[in-house]
């Protein structure tokens, strides 16, 4: 499974990058509100610090209006992804963007069928939304599980991304149970790093070290 990173904080985008882990990043309109600034300069300077699939969100309710929206950003760079939430006129704008090369990501995905129409319109990537669903008392990780059963035995190509994920335990299930990549926020990514043995260890060995030094 890959890591993506899900913000439109570009000094943690920079950061996560120089550990040389980070696959791709995702955005949303609510992450690109809280970073305060305009869309398309955050969007071009992500862009300059990535190499791989970056997802921009379109806003229109429309075709028409995602497709535009969508062509727009396609047009910053190869690697831009338009994210599109999973809709009858999603599904249409899905479909226009997979005839003219260009990548999606269908957002907002809740139901194994989502995901299989997602993928039929012809969908890069599928995005369930793990933590929205718990968050419901309805189990996220039994929604990738099934999502990746359907891709493997049909075999489909699209990739499934975990995202709305809330803590590390949901990164090791949505491993365990064939998602391609998860999406994570900074927080749950420094979380992963971390175990108090991990620090205990390093402690132990700086000190045993230095009292050898010193006799
Ligand atoms: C995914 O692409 C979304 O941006 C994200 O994972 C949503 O997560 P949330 O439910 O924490 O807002």
């Amino acid at each position: 499974m890959k890591f993506f990173i899900d913000t439109a904080n570009v000094e943690e985008i920079r950061q996560v990058h120089e550990w040389g882990l980070l696959s791709g990043v995702t955005t949303n309109p609510s992450l690109v509100a809280k970073s305060g600034r305009v869309f398309e300069e955050v969007l071009q300077e992500i862009l300059s610090i990535v190499d791989g699939p970056v997802s921009a969100e379109v806003l229109s309710r429309e075709s028409h209006g995602m497709i535009e929206e969508g062509e727009k950003l396609a047009s910053l760079s190869d690697n831009v992804t338009i994210k599109v939430p999973m809709t009858i006129e999603g599904l249409k704008a899905v479909h226009h963007f997979a005839k003219n090369g260009i990548q999606t990501n269908v957002t907002l995905i809740f139901s194994a069928n989502q995901a299989l129409m997602a993928a039929r319109a012809g969908a890069t990537f599928v995005s369930p939304f793990i933590g929205r669903l718990d968050d419901i008392s309805q189990n996220g990780i039994e929604l990738i599980q099934e999502v990746a059963e359907i891709f493997h035995v049909h075999d489909i190509a699209t990739e499934i991304i975990a995202a709305s994920i809330r803590h590390p335990v949901h990164v090791t299930q949505a491993a365990l149970h064939g998602a391609h990549i998860a999406t994570l926020p900074y927080k749950v990514l420094e979380q992963m790093v971390r175990h108090p043995l991990t620090d205990q260890g390093i402690e132990k060995f700086e000190a045993d070290w230095q009292r050898a030094k010193q006799s």
